[in-house]
C-alpha cells in the first residue's frame, strides 16, 4: 500500500463524503443515510446518467432533501473531486470501480468504500474462476474485506473497503458464529433475494409481471458471490479447502434476503452449541440481533440490522441457522457507512439506529 498523508488515527468530528454512481439504488440509499448521518458535514452525489439533474428527480423519496443537484464528470474531474472529499464512497457496476480506481487511489481521500464486486476478493485465482481474469489487479491487496460486524474495530484507520454484496454478507454472517462447529462440513446456504437486488436498471428477470408472484433459481451452482464466501468461510475455518455452498433465488419482494444454512454433522454438538455459539460471536455487536424465533423478513426491511436465529437437532447432528437483512441497506448501504463509522473511529451504528417499519 503506498503512504497516506492523512493521519487514518485522529478521529475527526465530522467528514466530507462523495457518492459515485449515486443515481444507482445503492448510490440512492448512501445519499439517504449519509445526509442524515449526524457527522457527515457535506455529501456531493455524483453521477453519469443524471449530471446536473436535481437529486430528487432521479429519487424522488429524497425532495425533502432539497434542491441539491447531481455533479457529473469524468475520471479526472472525479480524482479532483475525490482530493476535496474525505470519504469516497462508490456505487458502480461491477468492473466500473476498476476503471476509475487508479484516479481515485492518487487522489488519496482519507478512505475509499467500494460497493461493487471489484475489489472483494483478495485471491485473482478464486476472482477469476468467478469473474474472470481480474482489469486491475495491483490495487487488490489495498482493500480491506468490510463484513463490519465480524472485522469490527479492525478496520480502524484502514484506507480502503471492499464492502461485501448482499448474499455474501447474509451467508457470511450466518457462517462466522459456527466456524469451529462446522469445520470440515459443506454447509448448504438457500437465499431468496428481492428485486432491487437486481439494480434499478430494467431487465427481463426484474420486470413486474415475471418477478411480482414468482419464485426462481438462478446461477444454479455457480453464483458469483461464492467466491466471497469461500474466501471468508476458508478464513474463519483456517481450512484452504472449505466449502459452502449458495442456493441463491430471486422472490417476489422487492427488499431484503432471507437465507439459511443447513448442515449435517459426523459428530453430535452437545446441545445448546448452535445458540451459545451465535451468542458469542455477535455479543457486543450493536448492529446484530439474535432472535428466538425464525427472524421474519420484514422486520429487518429499512435497517441495517442482522436478524439471526439458530437451532440445531434434537440428536445434535443438524445445524440450522437463519438470517434476515435489507439487501440495499446491511447488504450494501447501511454496512458501507458501518464500516466508514468503524474506519474512522465512531460509534459503529452512528447514522444507522433508524427502526424499521411494520408491516411493509
Ligand atoms: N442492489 C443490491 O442489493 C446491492 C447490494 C450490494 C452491492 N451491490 C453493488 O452495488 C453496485 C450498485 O448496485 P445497484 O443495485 O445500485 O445498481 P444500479 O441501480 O443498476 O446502479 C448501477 C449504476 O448504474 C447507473 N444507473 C442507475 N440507474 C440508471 C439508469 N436508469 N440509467 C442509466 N444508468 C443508471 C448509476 O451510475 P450513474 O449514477 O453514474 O449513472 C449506478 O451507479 C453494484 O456493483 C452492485 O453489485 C448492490
Amino acid at each position: 500500500m503506498n503512504s497516506h498523508p492523512a493521519d487514518q488515527t485522529s478521529s475527526p468530528d465530522s467528514v466530507r463524503a462523495l457518492v459515485i454512481g449515486s443515481a444507482g439504488y445503492v448510490g440512492g440509499e448512501l445519499l439517504r443515510l449519509l445526509f442524515a448521518h449526524p457527522r457527515i458535514a457535506r455529501v456531493t452525489a455524483h453521477s453519469r446518467s443524471a449530471a446536473h439533474k436535481p437529486i430528487a428527480s432521479v429519487h424522488r423519496h429524497l425532495a425533502p432533501l432539497g434542491p441539491q443537484t447531481f455533479i457529473g464528470g469524468d475520471r479526472e474531474e472525479l480524482a479532483r473531486r475525490a482530493q476535496e472529499h474525505d470519504v469516497v464512497f462508490i456505487a458502480l457496476d461491477h468492473g466500473e470501480s476498476s476503471a476509475i480506481m487508479d484516479a481515485l487511489w492518487a487522489a488519496q481521500p482519507r478512505l475509499i468504500v467500494d460497493l461493487s464486486a471489484d475489489y472483494r476478493v483478495a485471491d485473482p485465482e478464486l476472482y477469476a474462476a468467478y469473474y474472470g481474469p481480474h482489469p486491475s489487479p495491483a490495487l487488490l491487496s489495498s482493500f480491506v474485506y468490510g463484513l463490519a460486524d465480524v472485522v469490527g474495530t479492525g478496520l480502524r484507520g484502514v484506507r480502503a473497503i471492499a464492502a461485501p454484496g448482499c448474499f455474501a454478507t447474509a451467508a457470511q454472517l450466518a457462517l462466522y458464529p459456527l466456524r469451529t462447529l462446522l469445520a470440515g462440513v459443506t454447509p448448504s446456504l438457500f437465499a431468496v433475494t428481492g428485486s432491487s437486488g437486481a439494480g434499478a436498471k430494467p431487465r427481463d428477470t426484474t420486470h413486474h409481471p415475471a418477478r411480482a408472484h414468482n419464485l426462481f433459481a438462478y446461477s444454479v451452482l455457480k453464483h458469483r458471490h461464492e467466491a466471497e464466501i469461500l474466501q471468508g468461510w476458508r478464513a474463519f475455518t483456517g481450512r484452504p479447502d472449505a466449502h459452502a455452498r449458495l442456493l441463491a433465488h430471486s422472490g417476489p419482494m422487492v427488499r431484503g434476503i432471507y437465507l439459511t444454512l443447513h448442515a449435517c454433522l459426523p459428530q453430535p454438538l452437545p446441545a445448546g452449541a448452535v445458540h451459545a455459539a451465535l451468542h458469542a460471536a455477535y455479543a457486543d455487536r450493536p448492529l446484530v440481533q439474535i432472535t428466538d424465533e425464525p427472524p421474519e423478513l420484514t422486520h429487518a426491511i429499512l435497517t441495517s440490522q442482522a436478524l439471526l436465529f439458530g437451532a440445531q437437532s434434537r440428536d445434535g447432528r443438524e445445524v440450522h441457522v437463519t438470517i434476515a437483512i435489507d439487501n440495499l441497506l446491511k447488504g450494501a448501504a447501511g454496512q458501507a457507512v458501518q464500516s466508514m463509522n468503524l474506519a474512522i473511529g465512531w460509534p459503529e451504528a452512528c447514522g444507522l439506529a433508524a427502526l424499521g417499519a411494520y408491516p411493509c
